[in-house]
């Protein structure tokens, strides 16, 4: 049984509501911090969506999915990223957006040291100015919602795993690709009024 259909072709708040609430009823219960994350890096991305126009609703509600395949009774491989694409693809959501999930905040760097890179490339990385702007509402998001600068984001990641974990490893393969994202993201925004060029989140 299909749990739930991201429609398509309807108008756009349709995706960001259905989004939520897919969001919410995966994630709420199950996984109450993760969820309060999720709400907030939704709100980052709400707040710079404007700069990203037609594409801003596919921000708004990749932000709201990102974290899905963290959800118990989704979890497949244990990836989160793959597995909640996967889940996303199986109800037929759009496929750029599986694809922004899939591929959000470094995943394909993650992916290597799993060992699920071949699994991850059935999904293309766009590569976009869409793309870098989820990892920068990810990596300045905290656990609990709360605006992070990029340096602290990263420093409570790392305080949550261990030394030698699969995550410490990314973190350190991956820093400098999170840290580009996030950097062409700021430049776009500072261009775009959206922030302030010394308070860059
Ligand atoms: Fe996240």
């Amino acid at each position: 049984m299909r749990p739930w259909v991201l429609p398509r072709n309807v108008p756009r708040v349709g995706l960001v509501a259905s989004s939520r609430s897919l969001a919410e009823k995966y994630l709420a219960e199950s996984l109450p911090r993760r969820w309060r994350h999720v709400q907030g890096v939704g709100a980052q991305a709400v707040r710079i969506a404007d700069a990203y126009a037609p594409d801003d609703d596919l921000l708004v509600a990749a932000a709201l999915l990102h974290d899905i395949g963290y959800a118990p009774e989704l979890t497949v491989t244990g990836f989160h990223p793959l597995d909640g694409a996967r889940v996303l693809r199986s109800v037929g959501a759009d496929e750029r957006l599986c694809a922004l999930v899939a591929h959000h905040s470094g995943a394909r760097i993650e992916a290597a040291i799993r060992g699920l890179s071949d699994e991850l490339a059935e999904f293309v990385d766009e590569r976009t100015p869409v793309r870098d702007a989820l990892w920068y509402c990810d990596m300045t998001t905290g656990p609990d919602g709360q605006r992070l600068m990029f340096e602290e984001r990263i420093a409570e990641i790392e305080r949550r795993y261990e030394p030698g974990s699969v995550t410490r490893r990314f973190l350190a393969d991956g820093y400098d690709e999170l840290e580009a994202a996030v950097q062409r993201t700021t430049r776009r925004l500072v261009a775009a009024g959206l922030v302030a060029a010394d308070q860059p989140m």
